[in-house]
């Protein structure tokens, strides 16, 4: 384990089987369709190369980059690189590795119905549910987490920790 980490909450056998079932569903749910995946950089990709081998639909893929503000500009998301594909007709789901507040998802989301895709779901690895403060759910969640500060499997604290194969709770001597 890291040294920074304080205690392992899902290892990468737990990640990979909780995954797998997450992505049998979304085959059933998408049958006969062809689905988008939309991946948030950078936290989402581990989480998204796991999922998509799980996936016997037809799938496209495909990236966006966006900053969340809070304070001043609360409410704000600012697209630092768009997806490539049009998505006007088409079955979108947003991949993400973690949600919070629920700021980020809730704007991306309204973003991409406003360009007329059929449907816009989110697969979420981690919900921090009692941290939400915008009434936005997934559709589908990996692990409901308590209100920690995790890192690992994507997820980062300032660009670090990214490649740990499981997720794990951040030292608070490490962040704060
Ligand atoms: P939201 O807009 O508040 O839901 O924030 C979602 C984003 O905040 C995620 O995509 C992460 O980048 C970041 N984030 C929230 N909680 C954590 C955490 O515990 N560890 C690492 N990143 C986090």
């Amino acid at each position: 384990m890291h040294q920074d980490v304080q205690e392992i909450l899902f290892s990468l056998e737990e990640i990979q089987h909780r995954t797998r079932k997450l992505g049998e569903q979304i085959s059933r749910d998408y049958a006969g369709k062809t689905l988008i995946l939309v991946g948030l950089l950078k936290g989402s990709v581990p989480f998204m190369a796991e999922l998509m081998r799980y996936l016997t639909v037809d799938v496209r893929i495909d990236f966006m980059n966006v900053s969340s503000y809070t304070g001043a500009q609360s409410g704000q998301v600012v697209i630092k690189k768009d997806m490539e594909q049009d998505i006007a007709g088409k079955d979108v789901l947003i991949v993400e590795d973690i949600i919070d507040t629920g700021n980020t998802l809730y704007n991306i989301k309204k973003m991409l119905e406003e360009r007329k895709c059929a449907s816009c779901k989110i697969v979420t690895l981690l919900d921090k549910v009692e941290s939400r403060t915008i009434d936005i759910q997934a559709d589908y969640v990996g692990f409901d987490i308590p209100n920690a500060f995790v890192v690992g499997f994507g997820l980062d604290f300032d660009e670090k920790y990214r490649q740990l194969p499981y997720i794990g709770i951040l030292k608070k001597e490490c962040y704060e």
